[in-house]
């Protein structure tokens, strides 16, 4: 009799897990964005998000959980209950730099969260506020260089895409400006507006309208070609410092352990929302890369996470830098 209720009482057990996979979601979804409201991770989140929650008929609702280039949030998400009514933007910093940054990083994103997919990859530009004493790429190159310690880099905390990316641009100048850390790069889009600060390094997603609007100057866009959201910013080839290649890309992620047919209800509902011609034209419009057919899904961000872990940890380790 005992070994029958023990089986009953696993067999419950396992068909409530099955029943609430089959009828996911019931109830609204939290997206954490690690960064403040009004920066690129946040937008490009809000984007698929809209249309996510159309296609899952239940709100993905944006929380963002700022601190410590967005580690902070990532060891959260990872410790969430693994029921997809919890899942986190993630993206080159958080999920493959900070491994290099953070000698004691909480989490692995190999093996401490499940990939959902990719959302947009984000190409770099150097930035610098709008009265900055240079014409172009060369003529800043040559001032930071003469001015370095005496400049203030702004950038979202260490472990975010703004760090990393100056951090492989200073490295390259041989320059040490003063970092000022914000929560995010809206936040320090805000400061560069204002002149509060002299350069950073941002995704082109956080910049459009700000070059557009000429409240702030873009020297270069660091990939191998320009990019049609602002075609008059030459690439770093053109403007001449071609060693500074970098992109960055945004993804959402679940905790480890989240079952598979949700995580394939989320990956469904984002690759329909990145074949949706608004979605595409409102992440196009904003400078993004959107991954198409087999650079899509679970398999592909999984194999990307792990790539861009490989690349960034020995450029972080050459350029000396571990967060304390
Ligand atoms: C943001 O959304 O603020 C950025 O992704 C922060 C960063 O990584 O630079």
């Amino acid at each position: 009799m005992k070994k029958l209720l023990l089986a009953l009482g696993a067999a419950l057990l396992a068909t409530v897990p099955a029943a609430a996979q089959s009828d996911y979601p019931t109830r609204p979804i939290t997206v954490i964005v690690p960064f403040a409201a009004g920066g690129p991770t946040d937008t490009v989140t809000r984007i698929v998000g809209e249309h996510m929650s159309r296609t899952l008929g239940q709100q993905l609702v944006v929380e963002n959980v700022v601190g410590a280039g967005g580690t902070t949030a990532s060891t959260r998400a990872m410790r969430a209950t693994p029921d997809g009514y919890t899942i986190i933007t993630g993206h080159m910093g958080t999920h493959a730099a900070s491994v290099g940054l953070y000698p004691k990083l909480a989490y692995d994103p190999r093996k401490d969260f499940e990939p959902i997919g990719l959302i947009a990859g984000t190409p770099i530009l150097i930035l610098a506020k709008k009265d900055f004493p240079a014409k172009d790429l060369k003529e800043f190159i040559a001032y930071v260089k003469a001015n370095g310690s005496k400049l203030n880099e702004a950038h979202a905390g260490v472990g975010s895409v703004s760090f990393t990316t100056c951090l492989l641009l200073n490295h390259l100048l041989g320059v040490k400006p003063t970092l000022i850390p914000f929560t995010g790069t809206g936040p320090s889009m805000n400061a560069l507006v204002a002149g509060q600060v002299d350069y950073m390094c941002d995704q082109i997603v956080n910049a459009v309208p700000q070059v557009q609007a000429g409240t702030i100057k873009a020297y270069a866009v660091a990939t191998p070609q320009r990019n049609p959201a602002l075609p008059d910013v030459p690439t770093t080839v053109e403007a001449g410092l071609p060693d500074y290649q970098t992109s960055a890309w945004n993804a959402l992620f679940a905790p480890k352990g989240t079952p598979k047919p949700i995580l394939d209800k989320l990956s469904a509902a984002l690759d329909k929302a990145l074949s949706d011609e608004t979605v595409r034209k409102r992440l196009l419009d904003l400078g993004s890369d959107i991954p198409e057919g087999k650079a899509r899904g679970q398999e592909a961000l999984a194999a990307h996470v792990k790539a861009e872990i490989d690349k960034w940890t020995p450029i972080i380790k050459a350029a000396g830098i571990e967060a304390k």
